[in-house]
Parts: C-alpha cells; sequence; structure tokens
C-alpha cells in the first residue's frame, strides 16, 4: 500500500481541553523531555509478529509503519473556559504538581480558542468562552477559519481533530443526520439535533481532517459525516475511549463465553469525581453514556443464540458522581456467573483506576493512526480502530466487535496490510 511520509509537523486540534486532553498534552511533553514513558500506547511501545512463529521477528510498530514522531505535533484546541494548558491541567488534578511545574512554560503557552458551545446539551457546564454566531452554519465556518488559521500559523504539514469534549445530552439519530444536504440545512437552520461536537465533527471533515470522536456523543456516526469523509478523504473513528470498567468488560466476557460459561447478571457501578463526573451527573447525559455502555455485551455474548447461557442476563451500569474522588475513579462490577450443572459463582472486579492516564495514551494512537490512514489514502470509517473505542462504528448492515482480542487481531492486520507483510490467520503449524 502507497503510504505518504510522515514529514512536517502533525497539528492535533482538542475540542475539550479538560482533563484527558491536558493529561495528553503534558505527558507528550514530558515524554518528549525524556521524563517519562508512554506506558499504554501501542504506537509508541506496542510490538507486532509479522511472518512465521518460526522467524521470531516481532518489531516494534513505529519502526513497520511510518508514524508521526511525537516530538514533531503541535497542539491546539478549544474549550468554553479561558484557562490555558497548565491551568486546565492544574485544576483537572490527574498528574502531579510538580511535574506540571515543570512543564508550565511549555503548558501556558497553549491556549484554548473560544467554543462552539451551548448550555442546553451540557446543563452544568457554566463556560462562558464561547463563540457566537446566528447559525449553527456560521459556527461551523468559524471553526473552519481558525483551523485555517491555527495550520498557517504553526506550520504544519497536516492536522487531526479529536473530540475530548464532554459528553453531551442523548440524542438519536433522525432524518437531519441523513444526507449532507440535510445536515447542511439544518446547520443552517439551527436544527436542534445537530449538537456542538456535531458542529466541530462537520467542519473536519468537510476540511478533509481526520476525526476521532472520544465521548458517546453521535458526532461522527450519522450517515452524513460518513458520506462526507469519503468525499472529503477523512478517515474518522468513534465513539467514546475504551477505558476503565468496559476495557474489563470486553476482556472478560469473551473469556466467559468461550468457555461457554453461563451468566445471569452484570452488575457495574462507578463512582467518580472530576468534571466528567459532574456533566454525567445530569440524568440526559448519563443516558448518552448508559447507551455506550450497554451495548458491549449484547454484541459479544450473542444471547438469541446462546439462550441458555445469556438469555436471562441483567446488565446494569452505574455512575456515580462523587467530588472526593476527582479523578480516581473506582469501578465495582459484580458478575453472577453459572458452570455445569447451572451451579452459581460470583467474580467481583474492584478496579481502582485513573481515568485519564488510562485515557491519553488510547487519544494518542488514535490520532497517530488516523494520520497514518490518511496519508495512506483511506477513508470513512476505520473499523480497525475499534480497539480503542467503547461504542465502536461499524460499516452500514454489520454488527460493531466489541470483544477486544478480535479488536487487536484486525487492528494488527490492518497495520500488517498497510505494510505490505503477510496478514497472519494462524492455521497451520509455523503460524
Ligand atoms: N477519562 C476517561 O477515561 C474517558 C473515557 C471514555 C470517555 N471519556 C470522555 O471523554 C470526554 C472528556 O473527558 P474528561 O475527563 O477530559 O472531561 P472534562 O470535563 O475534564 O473535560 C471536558 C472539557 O470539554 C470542555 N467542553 C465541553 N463542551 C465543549 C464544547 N462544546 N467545545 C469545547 N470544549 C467543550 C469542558 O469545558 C471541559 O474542559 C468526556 O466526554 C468523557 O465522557 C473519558
Amino acid at each position: 500500500m502507497k503510504v505518504e511520509k510522515a514529514k512536517g509537523k502533525l497539528g492535533i486540534l482538542i475540542p475539550g481541553m479538560g482533563a484527558v486532553g491536558t493529561t495528553l498534552i503534558a505527558g507528550i511533553c514530558a515524554i518528549n523531555r525524556e521524563m517519562a514513558l508512554p506506558i499504554g500506547s501501542l504506537t509508541q511501545m506496542g510490538r507486532i509478529r509479522l511472518g512465521k512463529r518460526t522467524e521470531d521477528n516481532k518489531p516494534l510498530i513505529k519502526d513497520l509503519v511510518d508514524l508521526h514522531p511525537v516530538k514533531d505535533i503541535v497542539f491546539g484546541g478549544w474549550d468554553v473556559f479561558e484557562d490555558n494548558v497548565f491551568e486546565s491541567a492544574f485544576h483537572a488534578d490527574v498528574l502531579d504538581k510538580k511535574l506540571l511545574e515543570d512543564l508550565r512554560p511549555e503548558l501556558e503557552a497553549i491556549r484554548p480558542m473560544k467554543a462552539v458551545f451551548d448550555k442546553s446539551y451540557a446543563k452544568r457546564l457554566n463556560g462562558t468562552h464561547v463563540k457566537e454566531r446566528n447559525t449553527k452554519m456560521e459556527l461551523a465556518e468559524a471553526l473552519m477559519q481558525d483551523i485555517e488559521t491555527f495550520k498557517e500559523q504553526n506550520n504544519c504539514d497536516r492536522l487531526v481533530m479529536i473530540w475530548c469534549g464532554s459528553t453531551e445530552i442523548y440524542i438519536e439519530e433522525g432524518p437531519v443526520h441523513e444526507t449532507i444536504e440535510s445536515l447542511e440545512d439544518g446547520l443552517r437552520n439551527n436544527h436542534k439535533d445537530i449538537p456542538p461536537s456535531m458542529i466541530y465533527t462537520y467542519a473536519a471533515v468537510k476540511l478533509g481532517i481526520p476525526y476521532a470522536n472520544g465521548a458517546p456523543n453521535l458526532s461522527c456516526d450519522i450517515p452524513a459525516i460518513i458520506e462526507l469523509a469519503k468525499q472529503t478523504g477523512s478517515p474518522i473513528a468513534g465513539k467514546d475511549f475504551k477505558t476503565g470498567q468496559t476495557l474489563m468488560k470486553t476482556i472478560l466476557a469473551p473469556g466467559l463465553k468461550c468457555r461457554a460459561l453461563g451468566i445471569s447478571g452484570w452488575f457495574s457501578t462507578n463512582i467518580l469525581g472530576n468534571r466528567d463526573g459532574e456533566v454525567l451527573d445530569d440524568p440526559d447525559n448519563f443516558k448518552t453514556k448508559e447507551v455506550s455502555k450497554l451495548g458491549v455485551l449484547e454484541e459479544i455474548l450473542e444471547p438469541s443464540l446462546n439462550q441458555e447461557l445469556y438469555k436471562d442476563l441483567y446488565h446494569k451500569v452505574r455512575i456515580n458522581y462523587y467530588p472526593p474522588r476527582g479523578d480516581n475513579k473506582e469501578g465495582w462490577d459484580n458478575i453472577d456467573i453459572f458452570g455445569w450443572l447451572n451451579y452459581p459463582m460470583q467474580i467481583k472486579i474492584d478496579f481502582l483506576c485513573k481515568d485519564s492516564i488510562l485515557a491519553a495514551p488510547l487519544a494518542l494512537d488514535l490520532v497517530l493512526f488516523l494520520d497514518l490512514a490518511k496519508r495512506a489514502g483511506m477513508s470513512g470509517i476505520q473499523e480497525w480502530l475499534s480497539f480503542y473505542l467503547k461504542s465502536p462504528q461499524a460499516p452500514q448492515g454489520v454488527t460493531p466487535i466489541n470483544d477486544i482480542f478480535k479488536q487487536q487481531i484486525k487492528l494488527e492486520n490492518t497495520l500488517r496490510y498497510i505494510a505490505g507483510e503477510d496478514l497472519i490467520t494462524h492455521l497451520g503449524q509455523d503460524y
């Protein structure tokens, strides 16, 4: 496959410079200064097997495909708060204060542009650093202007946009999302089913910029944007970073299923106290997250095909806003399973995680792989990046894959394909 070289500077544009966005930016600064390692990032530390097992050839992924070097990245973005990245990271309270002080000049230099925002889509947010225009289309045009100016001022060769903004209220796909024309009409007429995140998406994809969506908002998961992405040659990937509890779920559920163990109940609850938790405390915003989190078990376990094992499975997901914990989320899972002759058993998971520490490397990988896809001439939904996503987009007519091991096979084989290497099928004794 012919891939253009990763030259010059890559601009990463982030709508929403909160906990995840600033942990990504500060992390890259620290890594570039050799103060820390990019743990959790496959593009930086992961290896991939090539050829037969007997050949023992496992290069780093970044040595197999031409990924943009992290030292040549520049960051920009938008937020509804005026805080620069240092202030926002300080407030998010994810990273050590000493580390942030060491990186202060670099972080202070990155200031968010005025956001496209409407409080009715995230009621708990009170930001004032917001653009004012008459129509949603004018807001999209203002974003496109911001993007062009950023590219020129920072002398970027290419750009990628990644949504790290808040989860918006639940919106179902409707007629306005169907075609490029209906979406553009809706933008001109301020249609209520076009939330701010979709305006950013439209602006990026219209300009041919790869776009990833780290939140469960519809955003690029509508026919109009998928079509536009094909027209403008933009690779897209959504939605919702697969980090804590859902990561565990999509690791464990395939394991139970492959041993034909039954599951009667899966209760998942979380406490977290960051701004994300505060926004999700509103029932309309939680609904968006709930839908994103609930889908995975159904697809992995296929209860309609495996009725005796999963048809009665009761799946419940809760998120509780609990300020004392900040970004240090705790996710509990109680899993009621049954085995041979219906004998019941239980599994308990207590994952004391750091939400943004898990999300930042995913954001980096998504950005670098989308940039690779763009240079390889790939456009539209990049299903091979489902590996990173809680509610992955799939082409029309097929069910998305949530099983992390199947997602990993697809990711690795796509990388082999891009690099012109043989795909690994695991057939034959040498494989
Ligand atoms: N941290 C994780 O592990 C994780 C996992 C999956 C998904 N997510 C999602 O990623 C997103 C970011 O998470 P976070 O922890 O950084 O949240 P956060 O609240 O710290 O940051 C979100 C930022 O987005 C800004 N924002 C909201 N609407 C905006 C708009 N229209 N334009 C520009 N900025 C806007 C907010 O002001 C805030 O600073 C959330 O939607 C969250 O649900 C996070």
